[in-house]
């Protein structure tokens, strides 16, 4: 957590990933016993999407709200004065004096940077375009953790768009720092960019274009969405759209204890017959979403 923003994964230890899983896991334990935590009584969090969000968005408002925060926010991009061309720079100047916290999301890689740059209060990368999204990634490794309790061994698939995938970029940097195998399973025009590739898993990873031949072998397979968003034109997104569309017929290989995990929405990459496969965690993933967000608020806030 370093600087106190949560800006990417690069530079988020075992142990402190350890302990926002840990912390994430006690809040859910105590959510589900009806114990009410009010912990950030008080502290304000802004919300700023510049992007479309439904579930990163809903589930921080709705993290902050069960902590007994409150939530303020920029209804859309348009209505903001980054609009009428002021830098994300100089909007983190003056956060500190509306809220104690915020959480952006934003077209611009690197764009939670500039808004922390200058930023008295913790920043939050909800997204910055095609560079990474860490929550997301706190978020994943939460599911796994929470019905597997280690990572050590772990063997998984990270398919579909993983050029333009942020959810991707974050995760595999928390992924480096256990003993796990790393598949990259892609069309060729959507492969893992090199730079965002972590040392540790430098020669390590396996690249593939073919899920089919791995499904045996897998523990986890994260489904990505093709980011239409991030394409020039629509016929270079049609050329590569539908690469991939898991059924539940593909999967009778897969371990019965395996997770299919998807950071959503899904566009077609998981056929509806998948979610009644009991290893379907795409939706219990969004609900650990909540927790996650929860344990990374309550501890950002926790100096603010
Ligand atoms: C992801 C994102 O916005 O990067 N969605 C999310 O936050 N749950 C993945 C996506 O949009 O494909």
């Amino acid at each position: 957590m370093v600087g106190d923003h949560f800006l990417s994964c690069k530079n988020l230890d075992q142990s402190h990933l350890e302990s926002l899983l840990e912390l994430a896991g006690r809040l859910e334990h105590e959510w589900d016993r009806g114990n009410r935590n009010q912990d950030l009584l008080g502290k304000i969090m802004a919300s700023m999407f510049f992007e479309p969000s439904t579930r990163t968005r809903m589930s921080f408002e709705t993290a902050m709200l069960r902590l007994g925060g409150q939530v303020i926010s920029v209804a859309d991009a348009q209505s903001s004065s980054t609009q009428k061309g002021e830098t994300l720079e100089d909007t983190g100047r003056m956060l500190n004096h509306y809220a104690d916290v915020a959480v952006i999301r934003h077209p611009r890689p690197n764009s939670a940077h500039s808004l922390a740059r200058f930023a008295k209060i913790p920043v939050i990368n909800a997204g910055d375009g095609d560079g990474e999204h860490p929550s997301q990634a706190l978020l994943d490794m939460y599911t796994i953790f929470a019905k597997r309790a280690r990572f050590d061994g772990l063997h998984i698939a990270l398919v579909g768009d993983l050029l333009n995938g942020r959810t991707v970029h974050s995760l595999i940097h928390l992924l480096a720092t256990y003993q796990v195998t790393v598949y990259l399973v892609s069309p060729k025009a959507l492969r893992f960019p090199a730079d965002h590739l972590p040392d540790a898993l430098r020669d390590k990873v396996y690249e593939s274009d073919d899920l089919s031949q791995l499904i045996e072998q897998l523990d986890v397979i994260y489904m990505t969405r093709v980011q239409e968003e991030r394409f020039d034109s629509d016929d270079a997104y049609q050329s590569v759209r539908g690469s991939y569309c898991l059924q539940a017929r593909d999967l009778r290989k897969f371990r019965k204890d395996g997770m299919i995990l998807h950071p959503l929405p899904r566009v077609d990459e998981i056929s509806t017959d998948v979610d009644e496969l009991v290893q379907a965690y795409y939706f219990e993933q969004a609900k650990k979403g909540v927790f996650a967000r929860m344990a990374l608020l309550k501890t950002l806030c926790s100096s603010c």
